[in-house]
């Protein structure tokens, strides 16, 4: 059976921490799922649709496929039948928010393991909030995110 993990997530839009994750993650799982999480945020700055097209362009891994889902990651999961959920730490402020959901997923689903991975440390402290909050303000984000990202971005200004 291959080892399958889902790597959910908002990506309003993918960062590069995001990408460094999904790297890691494919060296480690025969298949990575990146899960684009539909309808969380009411006033994103990219619709699903748009974030998965630009997920699939700047995540060439041959075993790296996007897909989306509503409603409840452990039932995502069972469906897509993957035995792991992979989320990135950062610094140890991740941590509690994240083990709450990590205890949460396995109490719901008691047969799909999280797995903790760390981004490199140039991402410990990027996230998709801060780089558009910067960008909106006419801040530089090269090198925080892809150059299609960017691009993308700027074409929403
Ligand atoms: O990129 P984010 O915002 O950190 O991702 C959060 C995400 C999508 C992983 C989380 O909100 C999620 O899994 N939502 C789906 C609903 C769900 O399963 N909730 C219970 C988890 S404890």
């Amino acid at each position: 059976m291959p080892r399958r993990a889902i790597y959910p997530g908002t990506f309003d839009p993918i960062t590069n921490g995001h990408l460094d994750i999904v790297e890691r993650s494919a060296k480690l799982f025969d298949e990575v799922i990146v899960a684009v999480l539909v309808n969380q945020d009411k006033h994103p700055m990219f619709s699903t649709e748009e974030r998965v097209d630009m997920i699939r362009s700047v995540a060439p891994w041959p075993n790296v496929k996007v897909g989306t889902f509503e409603g409840l990651l452990v039932h995502y999961a069972i469906d897509q039948d993957a035995q792991a959920i992979v989320r990135g730490i950062r610094a140890v402020s991740d941590y509690e928010y994240e083990l709450q959901m990590a205890l949460m997923n396995r109490r719901l689903e008691p047969s799909v393991e999280t797995v903790f991975l760390m981004a490199g440390e140039a991402y410990s402290y990027l996230s998709s909030r801060l780089i558009k909050e910067v960008f909106k303000l006419g801040g530089p984000i090269s090198g925080l995110v892809p150059e299609l990202v960017e691009e993308r971005m700027r074409e929403k200004k």
